[in-house]
């Protein structure tokens, strides 16, 4: 095509034949640039004149903390995680693991845990398991079938490490008239049965 350009927008240079029209800029283009002026000395007093954001490494330093911080919670929650799988010997869980055991389970398997409905508690002969985390697994799922009730949602999961760390000291007592073993496979039991 070859139409001449309105009057007096042509320059006057010309190079390998290209020619220059001197338009104007599209408005929507100046303003964004007229827009990024602005911003650009917004940011700058905003982080560097008056300091009042963070800069990428206090912003990385302050995300780290926040990681680290959500890091050591989850090692904790999966510590007492792992400690709800060995008895304790600490005094106040036991006295309240010895409250709730004559509160829900006394009544079937005796305050010392020598056996009525429910098995005797202190002998070497387990139906379930004998280690600490077998006992564990019974009291919080229970075994309805045969009367020992489900405890998940009753005692908490304190609650069910108190009772297991207290029935956990009746091993290896011998109380009067104790109910006789229900297993005929006699279980390595005691302190060390755990390990
Ligand atoms: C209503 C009676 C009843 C109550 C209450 C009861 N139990 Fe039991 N428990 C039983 C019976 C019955 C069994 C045997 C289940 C079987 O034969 O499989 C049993 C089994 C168990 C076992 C497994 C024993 C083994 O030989 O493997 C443990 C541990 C136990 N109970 C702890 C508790 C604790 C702790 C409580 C209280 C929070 C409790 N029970 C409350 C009736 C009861």
């Amino acid at each position: 095509m070859n139409s001449e350009p309105p009057d007096g927008k042509l320059l006057d240079h010309e190079i390998d034949d290209i020619r220059e029209l001197d338009n104007l800029l599209p408005r929507w283009w100046v303003w964004l640039f007229n827009l990024t002026i602005v911003y650009g000395v917004l940011y700058l007093g905003y982080y560097h004149v008056f300091k009042v954001g963070d800069l990428q490494s206090a912003e990385y330093a302050k995300e780290t903390k926040v990681g680290e911080q959500l890091k050591s919670a989850a090692i904790t929650k999966f510590e007492s995680g792992i400690a709800m799988l060995t008895p304790t010997t600490e005094p106040t869980t036991l006295t309240e693991g010895r409250q709730i055991f004559t509160t829900y389970c006394a009544p079937c398997h005796r305050p010392d845990g020598g056996g009525l409905v429910g098995p005797n508690l202190c002998d070497d002969y387990w139906i379930h398991g004998s280690n600490y985390v077998d006992n564990v697994k019974i009291i919080i799922e229970g075994v309805p079938a045969k009367g020992m009730l489900t405890w998940r949602g009753v005692l908490n999961p304190n609650q069910i490490k108190a009772v297991s760390s207290y029935i956990y000291t009746f091993r290896g007592t011998h109380p009067p008239n104790p109910k006789p073993a229900e297993n005929t496979v006699q279980a390595p039991t005691g302190p060390s049965a755990f390990e």
